[in-house]
């Protein structure tokens, strides 16, 4: 140890502090050695402050002397702190109870989406009735969307304010399913069944409309195909769907794309019919679009229709999750806050 003729307590400080370093029992006693001495008004510390007035000759000596018994000191408490710190945490594990019973900490879980879940459900009943599955292009071209879809140039569909164009001024997001109906019918052979569910997109936004939603699109094209056809499917569907009870209307329609068109409703699902605030009481929901597919449709696809005819449908499936579940405003659904959505968990 350097000697230190200037300060005769620095040693015994030194020996004091290890003592009761040594002496202590838990962290806390260690912290507030280790303030008394090297915190900001710590007798070191102090005694590093005053080095200043020492004469300059002596202070290298005298600096050197309380850094020795600083690094010395702060050693000791580290190594005492660590063991101490061992020590309780020992103590902790083996002296208190614990206690395996209380329920673990809840771990979030997912759920599957409502309209995911409501997809699958939709999928499910029509390949159980022989439609196979297939899909198309989010992104399509006029001819697609309209065109082939025996849309007039004119037809007010192809506004602006409904189609989302891509910047290239060709493509457009597809508005609706049925250019998947094109698609198919130009790639295979009748007799054909699919459907085909996947996004759409709508420059429209309110509680009931969201600029991207899901539809099910679903055709059929064989020799003598009727309406009775059509209606006796969806029937077949909706009862799925709702339930044995469910009844189906069909009202009088246009599409360019079917000839005669429909659109087709459900008994209220949530009233059984009897007329409620979501049916606005007149017992029927309107959920599909649906409709005889319309000849020019079927040459423009090189289907010729003095031999083949078909149906086609289209139905929201946002619509009938809501339905389902009872949400009241679509854009819930998009919106992914997981105090909405777990309530599908
Ligand atoms: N494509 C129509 C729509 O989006 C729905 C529909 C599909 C209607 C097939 C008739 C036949 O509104």
């Amino acid at each position: 140890m350097t000697d230190q003729p200037h300060d005769p307590e620095l040693v015994p400080l030194r020996d004091k502090t290890l003592a009761a370093i040594t002496a202590a029992t838990d962290s806390d006693t260690l912290e507030q050695i280790r303030v008394s001495c090297l915190g900001k008004k710590g007798s070191l510390t102090g005694r590093l402050k005053e080095l200043g007035k020492l004469p300059a000759e002596a202070r290298p000596a005298a600096g050197a002397a309380i850094n020795e018994v600083k690094d010395a000191l702060e050693e000791a408490l580290a190594a005492r702190g660590e063991s101490l710190k061992q020590a309780e945490l020992a103590l902790r594990l083996t002296g208190e109870p614990f206690d395996i019973t209380p329920p673990g900490r809840g771990f979030p879980a997912g759920a599957p989406h409502p309209v995911a879940d409501v997809m699958e459900e939709l999928i499910d009943i029509f390949t159980s009735l022989g439609f196979a599955v297939e899909e198309g292009p989010e992104v399509e071209t006029d001819r697609y969307n309209f065109q082939m879809l025996n849309f007039p140039d004119d037809h007010p569909a192809r506004d602006m304010q409904d189609t989302f164009y891509v910047q290239d001024g060709r493509r457009l997001l597809r508005t609706h399913t049925s250019p998947v109906q094109v698609h198919a019918m130009l790639k295979r052979k009748p007799p054909l069944a699919v459907i085909a569910p996947g996004r759409v997109y709508r420059c429209d936004s309110d509680v009931t409309h969201s600029p991207v939603f899901h539809q099910v699109e679903g055709f059929l094209v064989d020799r003598r195909v009727t309406m009775g056809h059509l209606k006796a499917t969806l029937e077949l569907f909706v009862q799925r769907l709702y339930g044995r009870q469910t009844k189906i209307r069909l009202r009088p329609s246009f599409f360019p794309f079917t000839e005669p068109s429909a659109e087709v409703d459900v008994s209220c699902v949530l009233c059984g019919a009897k007329g409620c605030r979501v049916c606005k009481q007149t017992g029927w929901l309107e959920i599909l679009g649906a409709g005889m597919i319309d000849p020019n449709v079927l040459t423009a696809c090189e289907i010729d229709p003095e031999v083949w005819g078909g149906f086609a449908f289209g139905l929201g499936v946002e619509r009938i999750a809501m339905l389902k579940y009872g949400i009241d405003d679509i854009r819930l659904l998009y919106e992914n806050d997981p105090r909405f959505l777990g309530q599908f968990a």
